[in-house]
């Protein structure tokens, strides 16, 4: 059967379909980089494995969205500090540096712009290409 696909994504993507979010995390093989489930307008969901830390960096231009499905995540801000459990979700505004740590494995939704870098402002290698985290 042929899947529906959006018109309007760069590279389609399916829509009106159910999208087992726990099964796309089959594809993720590595900590730390994500692979897309979907796009909204000019969002991308993705979900991501954390485990350790990303560096300190920031988005300028861009909202950056981090929900919690299974383990725990600590969004330490230059003035304060975020623990978020399964089930819960934190915006980071743009510009606002952020430091993600995970003390145990941490499986995320992600929602960010379609041309948000998730490593934000710095090339680490952590850094994935949009093309690996469609892939
Ligand atoms: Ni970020």
């Amino acid at each position: 059967m042929r899947l529906p696909m959006s018109p309007y994504a760069e590279i389609p993507r399916p829509v009106e379909q159910a999208i087992d979010v726990l099964a796309q995390f089959a594809r993720v093989t590595e900590l730390w980089s994500p692979k897309v489930i979907a796009q909204v307008n000019d969002q991308y969901v993705k979900v991501a494995r954390l485990l350790g830390e990303m560096p300190w960096h920031h988005h300028a231009g861009e909202d950056e969205l981090f929900w919690v499905l299974r383990g725990r995540l600590r969004l330490e801000f230059r003035d304060h500090v975020v623990e978020l459990e399964p089930g819960e979700c934190c915006v980071v505004p743009r510009g606002v540096e952020h430091h993600p740590v995970c003390a145990e494995e941490c499986w995320i939704v992600l929602i960010e712009t379609v041309t948000t870098r998730h490593t934000g402002n710095l090339t680490t290698p952590q850094t994935r290409s949009i093309e690996e985290q469609l892939s």
